[in-house]
């Protein structure tokens, strides 16, 4: 509870931590069995349904359900935007990889996900990743923030 309370406070202080990598501090959610504490408010992810709406829908769809054969790569070698609502591999990635992803776009240019970082601030995507985690079921979302806390703890 004291960590899950912990990643309330600190984590909007990621903002500006994408481009320089592993995040430091702990400021983690932490899975407590049955209920899980979300590191994000309501207002995250309204602000974040501005900025998904306007930025990512037309790609993800409108509730982050993205293509329908998202595992098959298409004429061009690339693979179609996935869905993020959970049901794909979004959860797999720390926060920081997140962000770094939405940021920057696909790992050297290599798949179609844009970069936004001439379009959003680091608070619009932590925004939107709020949005997105918004629709992931309890038990991702906990088998994601214990993946998040490990990944902080190995640096
Ligand atoms: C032009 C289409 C397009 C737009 C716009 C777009 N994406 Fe993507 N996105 C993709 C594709 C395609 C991938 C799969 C990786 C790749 O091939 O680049 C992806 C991957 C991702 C991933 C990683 C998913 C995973 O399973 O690892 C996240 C998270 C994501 N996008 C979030 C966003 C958000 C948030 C926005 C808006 C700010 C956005 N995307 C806008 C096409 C898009």
């Amino acid at each position: 509870m004291f960590r899950a309370c912990v990643g309330l406070v600190a984590l909007p202080a990621l903002a500006g931590m994408f481009p320089v990598g592993p995040v430091v501090a702990d400021s983690s959610p932490v899975a407590t069995g049955a209920s899980v504490q979300r590191w994000y408010s309501g207002e995250h992810v309204q602000r974040g349904a501005v900025v998904y709406t306007q930025n990512c829908s037309a790609c993800h769809g409108q509730n982050g359900e993205g293509t329908k054969n998202w595992r098959q790569r298409t004429a061009d070698g690339k693979f179609p935007p996935p869905p993020i609502d959970g049901t794909a591999h979004a959860w797999h990635h720390p926060i920081t990889i997140l962000g770094s992803q939405i940021k920057f776009g696909a790992p050297g240019g290599q798949g179609s996900m844009p970069g936004f970082a001439d379009k959003l601030s680091d608070e619009q995507i932590i925004d939107v990743i709020a949005w997105m985690q918004d629709k992931w079921p309890d038990e991702i979302y906990a088998t994601w923030a214990e993946l998040d806390l490990r990944s902080r703890s190995k640096n």
